[in-house]
């Protein structure tokens, strides 16, 4: 069974094959709904999308085994990048994990991965004050 690491929470669970990402750290007692760079996570944790891929609060980061999970949903794509433009433009809270920003509800667990949860955004950029 594949084993899902926390390292904010520095927790290891093990989950089913294909088990969701955000109900198993439910289970686990571990909030995934939270905030901006730690501010509302009390608020996300009671008022979010209920998994349904539409808030955007359980954002994490899959730093390792992202082979071990289901490929990005289109409510993902929806939510990380700019739709209806023939160019899309990445959202600030994406831009720099590309590779790696899931949502958990959205993620299935097929192996063993290593998630980082509430990924700081950076809000004003590398040369926001040039
Ligand atoms: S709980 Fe709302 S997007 Fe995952």
């Amino acid at each position: 069974m594949p084993i899902v690491k926390f390292v904010n929470e520095k927790k290891e669970i093990e989950v089913a094959e294909g088990a969701n990402l955000r109900a198993e750290a439910k289970k686990a007692g571990i909030n995934l709904n939270l905030g901006v760079n730690g501010y509302g996570q009390n608020f996300n944790k009671v008022f979010n999308c209920l998994g349904k891929g539409m808030c955007g609060s359980c954002r994490v980061l899959v730093n390792e085994g992202q082979e071990n999970t289901n490929e990005m949903t289109k409510r993902e794509v929806l939510r990380f990048k700019t739709p209806f433009v023939p160019d899309p433009v990445p959202c600030l809270a994406f831009v720099g994990h590309e590779d790696c920003m899931r949502l958990a509800c959205m993620t299935q667990v097929h192996g063993d991965i290593e998630v980082e949860s509430g990924p700081d955004v950076n809000l004003f950029g590398e040369n926001f004050f040039s």
